[in-house]
């Protein structure tokens, strides 16, 4: 089928590749040129593990094409996905701008066929008849017969019904189909998802997506291709759009829960970890996301809980249990602060080496990551802050964070600390020659801030080791 992604950030990027893998003709639409440039040549302008590879082979197979040209785009796909960003806004709510300009765009250069327009974004519930407003609005801008004649465009009817006598409007639907990829298996979650989720209220263009989705549904790309089918889940659009929001809410709340559990064992001499495996076994409540420690971060959890409890707030709705969450992780990003505080006494001209700085491991992302709460409050109590990332270290990306010296290895990053805070889960902070590092330091101390490393073995390298809850 032909594809147009418009906007190259992770979800965009990531699905236009996965859809040239499975078969489709993809055209990616980013106004961004360098980034373009960088694309056409086969490079991602992110990492995410598999993804230059999938590029570089729809690319060299013809399968997908990369360009500033929205026209292009939009006369290329018979389904158009928006996929731009929706960052948060200071006051918590989404900022729909970029899928407005976008949505707009695409109501001014559609003409010819049927094309159903996918918000991959993840934008305020409600957003979907909005969009559709948005493409009527951008048509009739173009289509001028249409608005010399008169014309009020229902705002519902996704351009099908035009009134008598006016010219006929190109047709199109809106569907929502939100995506529950994570940052670092990005490529992994696209073949292998637990449910594919579709709505609208259109069933063309249900069936478009439906065929779409199909070679994933059969699981043709998956690790495990016995597996049954994938679920598909078709509801109305409202319905769609909220379950991207309970999704993320419901395991953001879950990582807070077992956070408070952790604080509580902390207290009383139990382990969150072996709590954690304990609760974890009861099918009901399964074992992923109990993993205690420095809080979740990231460009989906923070800003999609926020925005939860905002529309539930413009409903008239407090939205408790969620308003919770969210303080619990705040305050769980300075628990290692506490810890630390415990040890040294003393913070003010101390210095502490954080091991690891993006929100989760393999990916390079700093969008509201923990570390940067951290650095700000250590530098608050006069701490001088090191840090070494395996990703971070080696790009430029670096010098955009203050407070922070990065260091280009771990040996450095050691050298006269006071402490070593484990901020991010990366699998090789498992095996670093600890001896050494302690050897390195003035006090060999290590707080442990995902309780990923072997208590027995930092000790016997002659650490002082602190878990959270652990
Ligand atoms: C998340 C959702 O998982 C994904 O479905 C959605 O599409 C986007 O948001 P992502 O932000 O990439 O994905 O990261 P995820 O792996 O979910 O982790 C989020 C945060 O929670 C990270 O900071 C991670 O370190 C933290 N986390 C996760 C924990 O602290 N404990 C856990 O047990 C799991």
């Amino acid at each position: 089928m032909k594809v147009c992604v418009i906007g190259t950030g992770y979800v965009g990027l990531v699905t236009g590749a996965c859809l040239a893998r499975i078969g489709h003709q993809v055209i990616c639409v980013d106004n961004n040129e360098a980034k373009v440039k960088l694309m056409q040549a086969g490079q991602s302008p992110i990492y995410e593990p598999g993804l230059a590879e999938i590029l570089q082979q729809c690319i060299a197979e013809q399968r997908i094409e990369f360009t500033t040209d929205l026209q292009a785009g939009v006369n290329h796909g018979d389904i158009l996905f928006i996929a731009v960003g929706t960052p948060a806004l200071p006051n918590g709510k989404s900022d729909t701008r970029y899928v407005e300009a976008v949505a707009r765009g695409i109501g001014e250069h559609l003409n010819g066929g049927y094309k159903v327009i996918v918000n991959k974004s993840t934008v305020p519930i409600g957003s979907g008849n909005w969009v559709e407003r948005l493409i009527l609005d951008g048509l009739k801008k173009t289509h001028s017969a249409l608005t010399a004649v008169g014309a009020e465009v229902p705002a519902s009817d996704g351009g099908k019904i035009a009134e008598p006598g006016s010219p006929a409007l190109p047709e199109f639907d809106v569907v929502s189909n939100p995506e529950f990829l994570r940052e670092g298996s990005a490529v992994y979650d696209t073949f292998n998802p637990d449910r594919i989720v579709l709505g609208g209220n259109s069933d063309r263009a249900i069936a478009l997506m439906q065929q779409l989705y199909d070679p994933l549904v059969r699981r043709e790309f998956s690790d495990d291709s016995e597996a049954s089918p994938v679920p598909v889940v078709v509801t109305d659009l409202a319905s769609a759009e909220m379950i991207k929001y309970a999704a993320n809410s419901f395991l953001a709340t879950k990582i807070s829960f077992i956070n408070e559990v952790a604080n509580i064992c902390d207290r009383v001499g139990a382990d969150v970890v072996q709590v954690a495996r304990g609760i974890g076994l009861d099918s009901r409540i399964g074992d992923k996301f109990l993993q205690a420690g420095i809080g979740w971060g990231g460009s989906c959890f923070p800003k999609d809980v926020s925005a939860l409890v905002n529309t539930a707030e413009d409903y008239g709705y407090e939205a408790p249990l969620l308003r919770s969450a969210v303080e619990v992780n705040q305050k769980q990003h300075f628990v290692v602060v506490e810890k630390l505080q415990q040890i040294l006494k003393i913070l003010n001209g101390k210095t502490v080496g954080l091991l690891g700085l993006t929100f989760k491991p393999d990916t390079d992302d700093m969008r509201d990551a923990p570390s940067l709460k951290l650095i700000e409050k250590l530098t608050m109590l006069g701490v001088k802050v090191k840090a070494f990332d395996p990703i971070l270290s080696q790009s430029g990306q670096s010098h955009t964070l203050a407070n922070v010296l990065i260091e280009s290895d771990v040996e450095r990053l050691a050298e006269g600390c006071d402490a070593l805070v484990l901020v991010t889960d990366w699998q090789q902070f498992q095996t670093l020659n600890y001896p050494r590092l302690a050897a390195l330091m003035t006090h060999a101390i290590l707080v442990d801030g995902r309780n990923f490393l072997d208590r027995s073995t930092l000790e016997a390298a002659g650490f002082h080791y602190t878990g959270v809850g652990h």
